[in-house]
């Protein structure tokens, strides 16, 4: 299980997250959503000790999680990766392993096949040596994914895995995210696509700077949550999903 208890960030005095706990139980999809600049980022990345926190604990089966970092694997948003980094799509995949075999040492037969596994189950095997600077967005999109498959990870954290994607690259991310579930991992998932994406999560996590609702689809996306997390702007919800 992971567990958050009163996470809490300040940017130079500015609260960006405040009291944050939830639990999530292993083969378990979190979608978490909320505004632009709800803080869902800066949630996670002070989950995973990327930014200090002001105050919170976080614990991974009973551990503290920033000890088995190890297990976790973390895809960040796009406009926060530099994609000018000179680095074919093969070695963005192989670095998955390092946590495994080290930075120094000649990756083992093994870890050759799950990078090759992992870029087949994205169908990105073909474009192995070519610079991620050179993909399509979709298509790096994809490397990421099989980078968090290469890295076995128990704990996966996605920041908006859906921007910029097509429906054939929409499909193997839920096909993959599918499987990950049914191997007992834990996903968490940023996402602003309140359709599809919704649907397919167990948990959800309605997030302005504190949790708004933690749920069920049904039990989190209400009209009165939606309307105290995203003001009156969001007219468009239909209420037959909710
Ligand atoms: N490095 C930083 N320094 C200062 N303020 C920051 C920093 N990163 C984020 N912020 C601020 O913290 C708040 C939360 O930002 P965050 O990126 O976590 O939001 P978000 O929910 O992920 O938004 P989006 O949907 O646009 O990705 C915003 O007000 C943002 O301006
Ligand atoms: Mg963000």
């Amino acid at each position: 299980m992971l567990e958050v208890k009163n996470l809490a960030v300040n940017y130079r005095g500015v609260t960006a997250v405040e009291d944050v706990s939830f639990r999530s139980l292993p083969g378990q999809i979190v979608g978490v959503i909320g505004p632009n600049g709800a803080g869902k980022s800066t949630m996670v990345k002070a989950i995973l000790g990327l930014v200090p926190s002001t105050s919170g604990v976080v614990k991974f089966r009973d551990r503290a999680l920033k000890q088995q970092l190890n297990s976790v694997a973390y895809v960040p948003q796009r406009s926060q990766i530099d994609w000018d980094y000179p680095i074919t799509v093969w070695n963005v995949v192989l670095m998955a392993r390092t946590v495994h075999t080290g930075w120094f040492r000649e990756p083992s037969r093994s870890s050759q096949e799950i990078v090759k596994d992992a870029l087949v189950r994205v169908g990105m095997l073909e474009l192995r040596s070519r610079q991620i600077g050179e993909l399509s967005g979709g298509q790096q999109q994809r490397v990421f994914l099989a980078r968090a498959l290469a890295q076995q990870a128990e704990l996966l954290f996605f920041d908006e895995p859906f921007v910029g994607v097509d429906k054939k690259t929409e499909a193997i991310i839920f096909e993959v995210f599918e499987e990950l579930k049914s191997q007992g991992k834990i996903l968490l998932v940023i996402t602003h696509d309140l359709g599809t994406a919704l649907t397919k999560c167990d948990q959800l996590l309605l997030l302005n700077k504190q949790i708004i609702a933690d749920g069920s689809m049904k039990e989190v996306m209400t009209a009165d949550n939606i309307q105290r997390a995203y003001g009156d702007s969001i007219f468009i919800f239909n209420r037959e999903v909710v």
